[in-house]
């Protein structure tokens, strides 16, 4: 099998590594790649919103998948061509890329299909909202309706700072604005694969949002990640897959809008049990680089089963024993405008990392920083804290000026101070 890998950050990286390790690949080619992909596969260029030009470079390179990486290309109808013209493409539709391209569509979701989320309120009016804000009780957390790059959302506990950033959405976003009810309990991030009728979830991961140690600092695309999570009360998979993915799933179908691809549960684990928190319609960055760490069954053929409607047929996941813990190196003054253009060195790497590449690109022979998240240092072990002690080792032996990572991913799990709050969600014995 021929595949096409559309992406460029560590979360293809990671695709390409697996897709690299399956030996029913025959060829790879990443568009438009970074400097760790070039290493395993063709690297092309490509604009990946357009849909036209991954169809003739899907045609022209022959190949047999083509596998979207990230949310701009589905939700500008790239899946869709590239179906169109015959070829089988992981990733959903534009029409069911709208559970991540818009927060107010994925609620009318969730609602249709009873699946617990946070309350929500949706406002098109600036006065009507920062009205209803005054009443609110804090924590307030306010999305704009559309994709904006991980800057779509805030949580605070500012009134004036919430309708603020409420009337700046508004305004510079456009359209619409959901106000939600805040929720309580440590974050898990749950993928499935679907192909639109069949859910096979995959292992839950969590990942570090925030810039610096101690969840302080801004926003990130995400600092690190680890996978499987042993605070995780026995059961919680089996839940969210009868509570939250098949009836997603099935609601999308029920639309004539089925959801082929990967549905990302972003959940919260709250008193009241998980709660969904967003749906992506993708991969997650940095979680996919510790959950396919984690994968022994090989990738392709579960890709092309969920591209394919042959999902139900796949069998039970094998996954490696142990953890998979990720890094991610940040260049200087990320997640800012960061400094790029500096050479990037690794040194010599224990058994069992791997440094996938973000923003990375070669210059000759060099690799040169070109992007705020640089790489993705992974690694897997018999334990969480001996993937975390090898991925940190992997770490040192990166040389960036300016570079920074935070030094406490996975550092309470391991301490084993995480944990769901007492509730329906507490008091049982761990998942793996
Ligand atoms: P989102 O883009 O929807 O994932 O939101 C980004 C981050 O904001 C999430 O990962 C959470 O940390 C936080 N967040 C979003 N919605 C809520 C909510 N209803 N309650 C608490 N935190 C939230
Ligand atoms: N890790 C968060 C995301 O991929 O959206």
């Amino acid at each position: 099998m021929k595949i096409l890998v559309v992406g460029s950050g560590a979360r293809e990286h990671a695709l390409v590594l697996a897709l690299s390790r399956d030996p029913s690949v025959t060829g790879i080619v990443c568009a438009p790649g970074n400097a760790g992909t070039a290493a395993l596969a063709e690297t092309r260029a490509l604009d990946a919103t357009d849909p036209a030009a991954v169809v003739a470079l899907a045609r022209e390179v022959a190949a047999d998948l083509v596998v979207v990486g990230a949310e701009g290309p589905l939700v500008a109808g790239v899946a869709d061509a590239v179906r169109g013209a015959g070829i089988a493409c992981f990733g959903p539709s534009a029409a069911a890329a709208r559970l991540e391209g818009s927060k107010s569509f994925a609620k009318d979701v969730m609602q249709a299909a009873g699946v617990p989320t946070a309350a929500a309120m949706v406002f098109e009016d600036d006065n009507d909202c920062a009205a209803y804000l005054a009443g609110a009780t804090p924590p307030y957390v306010i999305k704009a309706d559309g994709l904006a790059a991980g800057k779509g959302v805030h949580v605070g506990l500012d009134l004036p700072t919430a309708v603020d950033f409420a009337r700046d959405a508004l305004r510079s976003l456009g359209g619409r604005v959901v106000v939600e009810e805040f929720l309580d309990g440590p974050e898990v991030s749950l993928f499935a694969l679907t192909d639109g009728a069949a859910v096979v979830p995959l292992l839950p991961a969590q990942d570090f949002k925030r810039a610096y140690d101690d969840d302080e600092g801004p926003n990130t695309g995400g600092m690190g990640a680890y996978a499987p999570l042993p605070w995780l009360p026995a059961g919680l998979v089996d839940d969210v897959l009868e509570r939250v993915l098949q009836p997603v799933v099935d609601e999308m179908a029920a639309r004539g809008t089925p959801f082929s691809g990967l549905l990302y549960a972003g959940l919260a684990i709250t008193s009241r049990g998980p709660e969904v928190i967003e749906f992506n319609c993708r991969f997650g960055d940095p979680e996919t680089q510790v959950v396919l760490a984690m994968l022994e069954t090989p990738l392709a053929g579960l890709l092309h089963a969920s591209a394919t409607g042959g999902l139900a047929d796949v069998g039970p996941l094998r996954w490696r024993e142990g953890a998979a813990v990720t890094v991610v190196v940040a260049a200087e003054n990320y997640p800012g405008t960061p400094v790029t253009g500096d050479e990037v060195t690794v040194g010599v790497l224990p058994n069992g990392v791997d440094v996938l590449h973000a923003g990375t690109r070669l210059d000759g022979e060099r690799v040169l920083s070109s992007g705020g998240r640089v790489l993705s240092v992974t690694a897997a072990g018999t334990s969480l804290e001996a993937a975390r002690d090898l991925a940190y080792q992997g770490v040192a032996a990166v040389t960036l000026r300016g570079a920074h990572s935070r030094s406490d991913v996975a550092l309470r799990a391991v301490r084993g101070e995480v944990r769901a709050p007492e509730g329906e969600a507490g008091g049982r014995t761990p998942a793996r």
